[in-house]
């Protein structure tokens, strides 16, 4: 095997992150920790512009509405949407449950998934009373897109597919998995939390029909996330959530809604949430995601020929996995490597990752995760490899 390139924050944003000082952060994937530049623009827009949104005649809340229109145009621009085409939701979760909630079946009660989704693609179409059929994977833990084709039939409604793995980082061919939705009439959602921070996305280049990220695995603040939908889809939905800012008119008798977005935004939205998201978006584009995709690649292939070289440890995914590394002490449960690890100054997560029928695809209870982000370098995988070798010598004492 060729010695791996060392990556020295060849971005250098390290710096750029305050939390992170002193600690080795390989947890990205469950949340983003924050550069500067996003933590100041909440905080100016707390200490300085607040208002409410689309309510207010006086000029802050005019600037903060034009404020938060803004961050919905920058985040649907990031994935190649257009700003009537985007709400926003508390989260990812929340988007997938609109969708799932709202979406008329016309008369077909299937969805087909994937063995690797997260449990928020999963739960919300039980909720709603969908019948799943899950697509396998190959050996090295992508979806087995061949086996999808055989399986779609015209009782499908959706198509819903991680478009990175939180688990294994394995990256989809969405523009295939799109392809095939489109053979047999039905939609594709894809499950963007995990790629639209580690990978370029363009949902009209895919193909898709809806599309859910949230922001905080994307370097912006927790409680607010996207929902990119084709107008017309979003048009023909429902709403789901009633209340104020989605109403058109209101009596007793009954309710007209306005157009999407806003008929999906009822209650006072996450004012601040957007302007941090936007801040985030900027902070994104302005290193270019084919940079971060780079980066973190480069990571990726350090860390599995590092850990691949050592005794007793057990990869999982694929060898061009984005962003993400999964992987067992044999004998050490998890729990236990992320304990000893943490001791050592490295956050890693372990457990089943919300993704429980991976887990059993697997055959394992769980597994540890090291996931990286921008500010990532090979200083962290040293210190992963050298907890690791602490967690191999606690165990075999
Ligand atoms: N989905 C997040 C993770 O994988 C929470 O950690």
């Amino acid at each position: 095997m060729n010695a791996p390139t060392r990556i020295n924050s060849a971005l250098s944003v390290r710096g750029q992150f305050p939390a992170i000082v002193g600690w080795h952060y390989l947890d990205s994937a469950a949340t983003a920790q924050k550069p500067q530049a996003v933590i100041d623009a909440i905080t100016q827009a707390y200490s300085r512009d607040y208002a409410t949104v689309h309510r207010g005649v006086y000029e802050r809340s005019a600037s903060m509405t034009a404020s938060y229109e803004a961050a919905r145009e920058a985040a649907s621009n990031l994935i190649g949407g257009q700003p009537n085409e985007l709400v926003f939701t508390r989260g990812a979760t929340e988007a997938i449950n609109l969708v799932a909630r709202s979406l008329p079946k016309e008369g077909r009660n299937r969805v087909l998934l994937s063995q690797l989704e997260h449990h928020s693609n999963i739960v919300p179409w039980q909720l709603a009373g969908y019948e799943i059929d899950a697509v396998p994977l190959t050996p090295d833990g992508q979806i087995d897109l061949d086996a999808a084709e055989a399986m779609l039939t015209e009782r499908h409604r959706v198509v819903a597919f991680a478009h990175v793995s939180n688990v294994l980082g394995s990256v989809l061919d969405a523009r295939r998995a799109a392809e095939i939705a489109h053979s047999k009439g039905a939609l594709l959602l894809l499950d963007g939390c995990q790629a639209v921070p580690r990978v370029p996305v363009d949902v009209a280049a895919i193909g898709a029909h809806f599309y859910a990220f949230s922001a905080h695995k994307l370097y912006g603040p927790t409680g607010i996330g996207c929902l990119w939908g084709r107008a017309e889809l979003l048009q023909a939905l429902p709403p789901w959530q009633g209340g104020g800012a989605m109403i058109e008119k209101v009596t007793f008798a009954e309710t007209t809604f306005l157009d999407p977005p806003a008929r999906f935004e009822a209650g006072t939205p996450h004012i601040v949430g957007a302007v941090g998201l936007h801040a985030a978006v900027n902070w994104v584009e302005k290193l270019s995601l084919d940079a971060i995709h780079a980066h973190e690649c480069a990571l990726v292939a350090e860390t599995r020929a590092a850990l691949s070289r050592m005794p007793g440890v057990t990869l999982y995914g694929p060898e061009d996995s984005a962003g993400i590394v999964s992987f067992n002490v044999d004998g050490v449960h998890p729990h236990d490597t992320a304990t000893i690890l943490d001791d050592a100054g490295v956050a890693v997560r372990a457990g089943h990752h919300c993704a429980q029928p991976l887990m059993r695809w697997l055959g394992v209870e769980a597994t540890a995760r090291a996931s990286f982000a921008a500010h990532s370098d090979s200083s962290d995988i040293a210190a992963l490899v050298r907890g690791i070798e602490q967690v191999k010598r606690i165990f075999s004492a």
